[in-house]
């Protein structure tokens, strides 16, 4: 039997079943909590670190990611505090150095409020927020790629480098990963910080009204909720 708790999201009172992330219940509400690395119905991970909140323990206000932070009843939770909203601009900052060649890190960088990238481009073709991985092992039960090598080494890869005779071949892995999606021509390119037209309508929109959907390419191309 379903059992539900009442908590609080950003002054909201909202009853979501016990066990369910904070992330997914904001998400249900209509609550959009900046994410990379979620997928709904596969484990978290909270490697992109994004969807932190700030929530109340014994008084004081703790910065958790929400993807693995479960409701519990009576807990109260802010998602853009001034804090939130600095240690959330840095992070999609770092992010977008790292890959700038992703339209759904750049779209998620916009929701985040950032205009101008501060750190020097790595232009990497991965962020390791393991979608692939999860999703090769825990909808396809394949295990056909995994994590491998520590550092500035980690990178996903197939056992020994080569594809195996069990993965199934199915694209799954190539569909949700957030680097598949062509970037705009516009921002975020070695030292040009112009925002295109479309990128300036979404940054005012997130700016408008910092709890909404912009309907940016992670919702629309991996389904992260209710906005599709
Ligand atoms: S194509 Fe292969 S590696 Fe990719 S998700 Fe499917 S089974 Fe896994
Ligand atoms: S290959 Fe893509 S989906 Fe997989 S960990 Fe890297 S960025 Fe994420
Ligand atoms: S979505 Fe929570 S850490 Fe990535």
């Amino acid at each position: 039997m379903l059992r539900y708790v009442t908590i609080k999201i950003d002054g909201a009172f909202i009853r979501a079943p016990r066990g369910t992330s904070v992330l997914d219940t904001a998400i249900e509400y209509g609550i959009c909590i900046p994410h990379l690395c979620h997928v709904s119905g596969l484990t978290e991970i909270g490697a992109c670190r994004l969807c932190i909140v700030e929530h109340e323990v014994a008084g004081r206000a703790r910065v958790t990611t929400s993807c693995t932070l479960s409701v519990q009843e009576g807990m109260v939770v802010w998602t853009n505090t001034d804090k939130i909203k600095r240690l959330r601009r840095n992070i999609a900052e770092l992010l977008v150095a790292q890959a700038p060649n992703s339209r759904a890190i750049q779209d998620v960088a916009l929701r985040c409020g950032v205009r101008e990238v501060r750190y020097p481009f790595r232009n990497q073709d991965c962020v390791l927020c393991g979608r692939c991985v999860r999703a090769c092992a825990e909808i396809w039960q394949a295990r056909a790629i995994g994590f491998v090598g520590r550092g500035k080494e980690r990178r996903v890869d197939y056992p020994f480098g080569r594809r195996p005779d069990f993965c199934k071949q199915c694209n799954y892995c190539v569909q949700l990963c957030p680097m598949t999606i062509t970037p705009c021509e516009g921002p975020m390119k070695n030292g040009e910080e112009r925002l295109c037209g479309n990128c300036e309508s979404q940054l005012m929109a997130a700016e408008e009204n910092p709890d909404g959907c912009i309907w940016c390419q992670l919702g629309e191309g991996f389904q992260c909720g209710r906005y599709v």
